[in-house]
Parts: C-alpha cells; sequence; structure tokens
C-alpha cells in the first residue's frame, strides 16, 4: 500500500530500462512487458544488442514492434555485444556469450544508464528503474552502483528457478554431480540439464546457473513469467529468499490496458504460408512441431522424428529452423523427403513460424515441443496438449511438469525413436487418453486465463509490479 501512496502522480516520471539477455526466449517475454509498462503509462526504453537489434527489424516481427505500430510506444537503444557478427550465437557459445556481455557491453551500459538518469536531453524523464535479465547480474549491479533501483526478470518457470537455487545445496550434500549410471529419474525429480551433464563441482554451466541465480537475488524483486495457479510451492520457496517476487505470467496472454495484439519479437522471418495451409487441414487434425530457438539435433534424430511422424498418419507443421540440424547434417534425401510429403499435402516445413497464432489455430491437435517456458506458456493457453522432448537447461523440469504435475501432455525424455514417436502422437491425438489429455489441457487453460483477467492473481500482481516501479520515481 506504500507503493500507491508513493506512486502518486509519479507516472509521468517514471522511466524504466529493460535490459533482456540477447537470445529469442528471452527477447519476446521481456518485450511483452515491456509493452505492457508502456501501456501502464511508464516511459520504456528497452535495451538490445546491436546484432538481435538489426535481426528483429529484418524479420517480419520487425513491423510489429511496440513503437512501429498503434500500440504502446517503447524506446529502442542498442549497445555492442562484443562478438564477431559472423559468430553464431547459439546454446553451444551461451558462456561465451555471456563473458563477452560482462567483459565488452557492461561499459556501454553503465555510460548508456549515465546519460539516460541525467534525463537524456530532455527526450525523456531520468531512468528510474532498470529491470535487467536475472541471467546478467552485472546489469543489476551496473544499475544499483549508479543509484537506480534494479529488479530480475526470470524467463524459465518458478520451479527451475528454484531448482537453480538448489544447485549450492546439492553440491554439498554430495548429490551432485550425479555419479555416472546413476538412474536420473530417481534422486532428484526433473533435473535441469546442467546438473544431469555436471561431470564435476567445478562445471562451467553449473556454476554459471547457480552463481547468477544467487548473484540476481541482489535486486529489489524477482518478476517471474508464471502465475500462482501453477507453481504455488515453488513461488513460496523462492519467496522465503526474495519476499518480493512478482508472478504476473503467462505475459503474452496479459492485456491489461493494452487492446493490441501482445508484441512478436522474432529473430528469424516468420513464414506465414503455413497459416493458410493450416486454413485447409480439419479440426485437431495436425501436429505441430517446433524446438525452439536453441535446440540442435542430428540427422539421424531428424530422420527418427520425421519417420515417426509419418508412421503417425497425422498430418504436421514442422518449423525446421536454418540451423536445427546439426552442422554438416544435412542431406538431398531430407530435402526430398519434405518436398515428397508436400507434394502429397501430408506436411508442411517452414523455417520460423507465427507460433503463437499456429497454437491457436482450430487444425492444431498437439504440440510436439522443446519445452521451452514460452512455448510451454504458449500451448497452455491455448488448452493445447505437448509432446515434450526437452533438449537443455530448463527444459526437462518443465517437461516433467507438464507430463507429471499438470497432466498435459507426455514426456518423451532423452529418446525420439521413431516407434515412441509414432506412439506417443497416437496417444496425444486419438482415443480415451488423448480426451483425458485435452480436458486438462482446457482446465489448465481456464485456470491460466483466470489468472491474467481482471480479479486473477497475476493481472494484481502486475498492478502492483507497477505501483512499485511508480514508487521508485519518488
Ligand atoms: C530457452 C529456454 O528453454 C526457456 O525456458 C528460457 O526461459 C528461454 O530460452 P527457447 O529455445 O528460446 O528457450 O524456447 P522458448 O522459451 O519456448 O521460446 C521460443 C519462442 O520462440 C517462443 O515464444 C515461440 O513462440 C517463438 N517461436 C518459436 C516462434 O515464434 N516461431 C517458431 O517457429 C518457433
Amino acid at each position: 500500500d506504500s507503493y500507491v501512496t508513493a506512486a502518486a502522480g509519479a507516472a509521468a516520471s517514471t522511466h524504466v530500462l529493460i535490459f533482456p539477455f540477447p537470445a529469442q526466449g528471452h527477447l519476446n517475454c521481456m518485450l511483452q512487458l515491456a509493452e505492457l509498462l508502456a501501456a501502464a503509462d511508464i516511459h520504456v526504453t528497452f535495451l538490445n544488442t546491436e546484432y538481435n537489434h538489426r535481426r528483429l527489424l529484418r524479420s517480419s516481427s520487425g513491423n510489429s514492434l511496440p513503437g512501429r505500430g498503434p500500440g504502446p510506444k517503447v524506446q529502442f537503444r542498442a549497445i555492442a555485444d562484443g562478438l564477431p557478427d559472423d559468430r553464431a550465437r547459439s546454446a553451444a557459445r551461451l558462456l561465451e556469450l555471456d563473458a563477452s556481455l560482462r567483459a565488452r557491453s557492461s561499459q556501454a551500459y553503465r555510460d548508456l544508464l549515465v546519460d539516460l538518469r541525467e534525463g537524456s536531453g530532455g527526450r525523456a524523464p531520468r531512468v528510474t528503474c532498470v529491470i535487467a535479465d536475472g541471467i546478467m547480474p552485472f546489469a543489476i549491479d551496473i544499475a544499483e552502483e549508479l543509484g537506480i533501483p534494479a529488479m530480475a526478470f526470470r524467463t524459465p518457470s518458478a520451479s527451475s528457478v528454484w531448482a537453480y537455487y538448489c544447485i549450492p545445496k546439492l553440491l554439498q550434500s554430495g548429490e551432485l554431480p550425479i555419479p555416472e549410471g546413476a538412474d536420473l529419474d530417481e534422486p532428484i525429480r526433473g533435473l535441469p540439464s546442467f546438473c544431469r551433464e555436471a561431470r564435476s563441482s567445478d562445471d562451467p554451466m553449473l556454476r554459471f546457473v547457480a552463481e547468477v541465480t544467487a548473484h540476481s537475488a541482489r535486486a529489489r524483486a524477482f518478476i517471474l513469467n508464471t502465475c500462482e495457479h501453477l507453481e504455488p510451492s515453488a513461488l513460496s520457496s523462492i519467496r522465503a529468499r526474495m519476499p518480493v517476487t512478482y508472478a504476473v505470467g503467462p505475459l503474452h496472454a496479459l492485456r491489461s490496458g493494452s487492446e493490441s495484439a501482445p508484441a512478436r519479437a522474432s529473430l528469424w522471418r516468420e513464414d506465414r504460408t503455413c497459416v493458410a495451409w493450416l486454413d485447409g487441414q480439419p479440426e485437431r487434425s495436425v501436429v505441430y512441431v517446433s524446438f525452439g530457438s536453441f535446440a540442435v539435433m542430428s540427422r539421424k534424430q531428424f530422420l527418427e522424428f520425421w519417420r515417426g511422424l509419418v508412421g503417425s498418419g497425422r498430418r504436421f507443421l514442422w518449423v525446421v529452423r536454418p540451423d536445427l540440424i546439426e552442422e554438416g547434417g544435412w542431406t538431398d534425401e531430407m530435402e526430398s523427403m519434405i518436398e515428397g510429403a508436400r507434394d502429397r499435402d501430408r506436411a508442411r516445413v517452414v523455417g520460423w513460424a507465427p507460433q503463437r497464432e499456429v497454437l491457436g489455430h482450430r487444425a492444431v491437435g498437439c504440440f510436439m515441443t522443446h519445452s521451452g517456458w514460452n512455448s510451454t506458456l504458449e500451448s497452455m493457453v491455448e488448452g493445447v496438449p505437448m509432446i515434450c522432448w526437452p533438449f537443455f537447461a530448463d527444459q526437462q523440469i518443465n517437461s516433467r511438469f507438464v507430463s507429471e504435475v499438470w497432466r498435459i501432455g507426455l514426456d518423451m525424455k532423452d529418446t525420439c525413436e521413431r516407434s515412441t514417436v509414432e506412439r506417443m502422437v497416437r496417444e496425444a491425438m486419438e482415443g480415451d487418453a488423448a480426451d483425458e489429455l485435452r480436458r486438462s489441457a482446457k482446465a489448465t487453460a481456464e485456470a491460466v486465463r483466470k489468472s491474467v483477467e481482471e480479479g486473477g492473481s497475476s493481472f494484481a500482481a502486475f498492478q502492483r509490479l507497477v505501483q512499485h516501479i511508480k514508487s521508485l520515481a519518488r
């Protein structure tokens, strides 16, 4: 309530800088937050890397960036990420990108904040708050050093954030690293890939996630893209460490104060021809297949998926990003398989899809996914059952929750043999088991949608967050 009093009249002088980690799954949800804050009468500056900003403008979604369309205005700024332009910013290079941001971008970020703190020549009020990606604690520290209050936005689920918090304790108790040959399903349920793969307590990825998670708790607040209904116990565990934690998700469905469609921020060009193809398909007949922005698979895995999907007898729409198959893995045989299926109207392959629209399409019956948190939320909101093939990081936790806690999908875990793919597609698309999955997916969708409507927990948390941010402008 003290925020509410302090915030009265502070709107016009409130200015937030939002700084996401430069990756697809971080950009879209943080841009949605930016847009919602702008609709709440707050000046918002969104800080991209130059590399990604160019890609965003080139991709078709560039036209839907806030400020270009009719929606609320967000100001964009960009700084260099320090890597050469021809270097891939892939999952394998995550630590390299992180090191480069710390070493090379932090000074430009500091200079920008100093400039914006002074009000930047009167174009906008002085910056009064920073919301930085929680995996970039340096961004939080620099803001606070300059006297600008900082909050941390975490893109994964609350359960994943909580799992990362627990890493030091698991190391201490000797449960990590996991001994070779141990049953990964038994000791700890739904383990992030970093923990499964770590061979020693010095493993760089393990250290990275544990450190950034502990470090980001120095922020004034946590903002999480989840809701109370989905993750009550993880949220209460996190609040024991970080009492001011706002669960405001799913952000893409939260339409507080903004009438326009939520921002899209694709780094790849969306191929909209798949929507016209879906228009011609019967209700709930198509399997939508997408493994997000980072996952990479071998030729063998691709072929297993392909043959399993074909064997299931279902039509499918598959997003094959230009870098989905590992280097050197693409063959003419794969090309002609895709073309053959297209000619028979059995399948469509696109490089990048307008995913939210696809998941909301009546022709889509289930979603074969890598279980990225954004994809999981998007599927949930549309009530589409999932078949999960988690690739890395938090995705193993998400797939476990989808299958065992919310019971709105099936978990393939590490396997993708064609027989498994075929069986799972059948289970998710036909018969009693499919009906049951659909019923619970629908119930979850209803509960999650309620959270983001007026009177719902995420809607209310967002209002409190706005008041908190405005109070910091005093
Ligand atoms: C990773 C992590 O798994 C995720 O949990 C983390 O918080 C961010 O990074 P990523 O591989 O990017 O995830 O997947 P996901 O979080 O699902 O995000 C992918 C986004 O790209 C989704 O918003 C999805 O709608 C979008 N997308 C994907 C498209 O718009 N078109 C496509 O064809 C594929």
